[in-house]
């Protein structure tokens, strides 16, 4: 281990580590800066691209010890508040899908533009080229950056151009590591968390501020006293974006004004979302036709609760209140906003039956609407399922066997487990002897080693040196039960 001084953003920071340790890791495990991505681990993604002395480089294959002395900026550093000329650009094209790589396209567009505040399309794809996007967004990326050249204002903190250096790091990346790194690359799980910290898209335009009291209306919705709309998706976020595309169906039925909605990804909660057959469940394309009439139902519900109140508040029938934008209305001119009616609409009971909208009338639905993620993604917010962490939490990486049909025979643990920063490695059985695999069941070896320790970089570490050997079944079987009945393979 050794101590070193760096300066990231304009601050200075004291890490003692490894010298070997790849910034990336320094970032991540020990300051908590996880706006910059792992993917692959060996310059060949950029999805950790960070500036180093406003050269864009790829933090997974830096160690410490050779960039010290230099400032590093990282897309938390780019900008104050997220209104560098690219990130913006990000926004007004929805460039982001899932997110992952965009930290790593922006940094290495911002270097880009620093050295190129007018590339040509060849210069573009030129310098992005690295740059994977596995959502392949790459058209929009495009159009983004010529976006930002436009505005003119093309300054960075930390932007440089990048493009002949990080070429050179790729090339220094072995075919032995490309292999042996492989292993261990991974992608995100998206996670949406604190609508606070979340700035809907619309918000940023014409926002409002927080209500005084919310009125919880059911499990899908609740309605501040300022008209503030919050929308919960009750399925999780794996890039698919749920978080905007369920809240949207809400909204429709609610007749709600979109800018007046935020989103909050809801907790597992069997009792608040019940569904027999698929419950808050992300896969197999069956988020929105499973949430399809329960999302429907909860805007209709709210927007009926809201014109019942009005209903009582004017002494007219509730079938002479119409809503629109947020707004309820009657033909003799009286008009209040939802948030207006919130107090007086969360008192009335909730109605077991409501009357949906025709399709003809939808004014959201099948209309394109901002990844209501993107402010937190251009920004490099923790967002992924391993951007967070807990108190005490260790990392845990795996090591399988090189094929199908093969168990363990051996491995050494014990000259591992001394290893710096590991606590523990051990074999587990991913099925029971003698367990059938059901149909949707992916685990592909039946034994499994995993080894677990402080942080990211010496488990990889001790994953590289494990020596784990395998031996074929002598017979081997497997069964799948599922749809359609069980079958041998
Ligand atoms: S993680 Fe560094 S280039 Fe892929
Ligand atoms: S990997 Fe680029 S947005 Fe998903």
């Amino acid at each position: 281990m050794a101590v070193f001084n760096l300066t990231i953003n304009g601050k200075k920071h004291q890490v003692d580590v490894d010298p070997t340790t790849p910034i990336l890791w320094v970032l991540r495990d020990h300051l908590n800066l996880v706006g910059t991505k792992y993917g692959c681990g060996m310059a060949m993604c950029g999805a950790c691209t960070i500036h180093l002395d406003g050269v864009a480089m790829r933090s997974c294959s830096l160690p410490v010890a050779q960039v010290s002395n230099q400032k590093i900026t990282t897309i938390e550093g780019l900008s104050e508040n997220g209104d560098h000329p690219l990130q913006k650009a990000w926004i007004e094209h929805d460039v982001p899908q899932c997110g992952y790589c965009q930290t790593g396209q922006i940094m290495s567009a911002a270097a880009l533009l620093k050295d190129n505040p007018k590339p040509s399309d060849e210069e573009i794809d030129a310098a992005m080229h690295g740059n994977i996007c596995r959502c392949g967004t790459y058209i929009r990326i495009k159009a983004a950056i010529k976006t930002a050249a436009r505005s003119a204002k093309s300054g960075t903190k930390g932007g440089g151009g990048g493009v002949q250096k990080m070429t050179k790091t790729k090339i220094a990346s072995s075919r032995r590591s490309f292999l042996k790194n492989t292993l261990f690359a991974g992608g995100g799980i998206v996670i949406g968390f604190d609508w606070l910290a979340q700035q809907n898209l619309a918000a940023a335009k014409d926002s409002l501020a927080l209500p005084k009291e919310w009125y919880d209306f059911n499990a899908f919705l609740k309605i501040g006293d300022n008209g503030l709309v919050t929308i919960f998706t009750p399925n999780p976020e794996f890039g698919q974006n749920v978080m905007t595309s369920m809240p949207m169906i809400v909204a429709e039925e609610l007749d709600v004004d979109w800018k007046d909605v935020r989103v909050e990804m809801a907790m597992h909660d069997p009792a608040k979302f019940p569904n027999a057959a698929f419950g808050q469940f992300t896969g197999g394309s069956r988020g929105i036709p499973s949430k399809w009439d329960a999302l429907r139902k909860a805007g209709a519900t709210g927007r009926q609760m809201l014109r019942e109140a009005a209903a009582k508040a004017w002494q007219v029938p509730v079938e002479e209140i119409t809503t629109a934008n947020s707004v309820l209305q009657h033909s003799s001119g009286k008009k209040a906003t939802y948030g207006e009616m919130a107090a007086a609409a969360a008192q009335i009971p909730v109605p077991k039956e409501v009357k949906l909208k025709a399709v003809k009338d939808f004014k959201i639905i099948g209309t394109s609407q901002k990844n209501v993620e993107g402010p937190k993604i251009v920004t490099g917010k923790p967002l992924f399922g391993v951007d967070y962490k807990v108190e005490g939490m260790l990392i845990a990486m795996i090591v399988h066997p090189p094929a199908f049909g093969m168990k363990l025979k051996s491995f050494n643990d014990a000259s591992v487990k001394g290893m710096p920063g590991i606590k523990d490695v051990f074999s587990f059985k991913t099925y029971n002897d003698g367990q059938e695999k059901g149909g949707f069941d992916t685990n592909a070896f039946p034994e499994l080693v995993a080894i677990v320790g402080n942080s990211t970089w010496e488990v990889m570490n001790a994953k590289k040196a494990i020596k784990a050997e395998w031996e074929p079944f002598a017979t081997y079987t497997e069964t799948v039960a599922g749809f359609g009945g069980k079958k041998a393979r």
